[in-house]
């Protein structure tokens, strides 16, 4: 099928395997770690293989859903919009895996040790509370959702994106600070300083405000 073209440029973005291609781009960290996990290759101590690369690609997810925004209005490609909601989707899907490691092979499946554990370790309680924090936008991201919600309130909701990013980072730091090992929780945390600080910058300038008095939908 040939690739749509806007304003006679050809799309790549709007060809119609774009999504079903990202899907498949999405679910590769997990087949690799699985067939890992299957054909023994995850090292010494895969159970702890397994927690830190679910722990990786959730922040890596995180960082990719967040700079859709970014890229789509810096590059004047609106179109890029249509992937935000499934990387958005793999976020939670990653760390939901991560959660199910943790509790699996660190805690055994005992709800009562995991209780435990959670207010025991504060890095654990920071992580828990950004997995909660996503559980509702990983809800209400699907269109029925935004049109029960209203544009307004999906969009307020939706800004618990940049408390999980906090906690996130925090979480990162506070598992490193015990090797005192803080280059990759830098790199992380300045990316996502960019991609937040950029929105918040464009929210917070003069000309922003009569469009989002207009109530605009969330994009
Ligand atoms: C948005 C939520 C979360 C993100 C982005 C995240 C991210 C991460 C990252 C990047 C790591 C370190 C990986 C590495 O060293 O390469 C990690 C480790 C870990 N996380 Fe999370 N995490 C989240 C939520 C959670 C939750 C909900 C739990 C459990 C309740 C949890 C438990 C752990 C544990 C046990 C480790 C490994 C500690 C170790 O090996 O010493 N995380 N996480």
């Amino acid at each position: 099928m040939a690739t749509p073209a806007v304003r006679g440029r050809r799309v790549p973005w709007l060809h119609p395997a774009a999504k079903p291609l990202l899907f498949v781009a999405g679910l590769l960290p997990f087949a690799w770690l699985f067939w890992g996990a299957l054909a023994n290759q995850l090292g010494a101590n895969p159970a702890e293989h397994l927690i830190r690369a679910t722990g990786d690609w959730t922040l890596r997810f995180l960082c990719l859903a967040l700079a859709v925004t970014p890229l789509r209005v810096l590059t004047a490609q609106p179109a890029l919009a249509r992937f935000r909601r499934m990387l958005g989707l793999f976020v939670y899907f990653y760390v939901c895996l991560h959660l199910l490691c943790y509790a699996w092979f660190d805690m055994g499946l005992d709800a009562a040790d995991i209780a435990k554990d959670i207010a025991k370790r504060p890095f654990i309680l920071v992580g828990f509370a950004a997995f909660v924090l996503l559980t509702p936008l990983a809800a209400t991201s699907f269109n029925r959702a935004i049109k029960a919600l209203g544009a307004a309130r999906w969009q307020a909701l939706h800004r618990a994106v940049y408390a999980v990013a906090g906690l996130a980072i925090l979480h990162f730091f506070w598992m490193r600070s015990g090797k005192n090992d803080f280059a990759e929780v830098a790199v992380y945390a300045a990316i996502l300083g960019v991609l937040l600080g950029w929105r918040l910058w464009r929210r917070l300038r003069p000309q922003a405000a009569p469009a989002r008095r207009a109530g605009q939908a969330p994009r």
